[in-house]
């Protein structure tokens, strides 16, 4: 599996086992199959797959678009796989399509202690703007708020980047 092509698409219900077997092995409070099929429904919903041309998943976003903020509620990418850029493409699309949908900032909140994903955040210019006291349970953390403000700039610049 790991170097394999993949591509981003729209997450869909049947994409489901994958997506909570991953999660399962990604976080100590995981969402549930009813937390995922809330987020499929909404028009304000942008959730994405990470998906080899086996129809493998290799991993997932969950976000919404709301009054020009897009906000990330849950990232993950398979344990099999980490560190070969399939976060980093999952977060570059969506971000791509939240602006299209007419996001101009990105928020997330992320564990003070998960340093790997705080890294990835910064990679695109997302900077900590806030902490919430034992936002997390599980083990009880703070929650860094995280944001990526004018979104059109961030992808012109990769747009002059691509060109360049
Ligand atoms: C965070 C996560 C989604 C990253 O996915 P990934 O596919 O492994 O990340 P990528 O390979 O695209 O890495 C992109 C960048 O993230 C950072 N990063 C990723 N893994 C890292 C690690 N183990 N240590 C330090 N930085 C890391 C680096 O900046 C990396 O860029 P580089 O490889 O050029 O140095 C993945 O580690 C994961 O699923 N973690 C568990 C769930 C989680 O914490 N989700 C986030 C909740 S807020």
């Amino acid at each position: 599996m790991p170097g394999e092509d993949f591509r981003i698409q729209e997450m869909q219900l049947e994409d489901l086992e994958s997506v909570l077997r991953i999660e399962a092995s990604s976080f100590t409070e995981p969402w549930s199959r009813e937390m995922f099929q809330e987020e499929l429904a909404p028009d304000i919903s942008l959730v994405l797959v990470a998906r080899t041309e086996e129809a493998t998943i290799l991993g997932y976003l969950c976000g919404s678009i709301a009054e020009g903020a897009f906000h990330i509620s849950n990232v993950a990418v398979d344990l099999g796989v980490r560190r070969l850029g399939v976060g980093r493409e999952l977060v570059r699309s969506a971000l791509a399509q939240a602006c299209r949908r007419g996001a101009v900032t990105a928020t997330l909140e992320v564990r003070a202690s998960n340093l790997t994903a705080q890294a990835l955040y910064r990679d695109f210019g997302f900077i900590v703007v806030g902490r919430r006291r034992r936002y997390y349970t599980k083990p009880v953390e703070d929650g860094l708020i995280m944001c990526l403000d004018q979104l059109d700039e961030t992808i012109n610049a990769w747009s002059e980047g691509e060109k360049a």
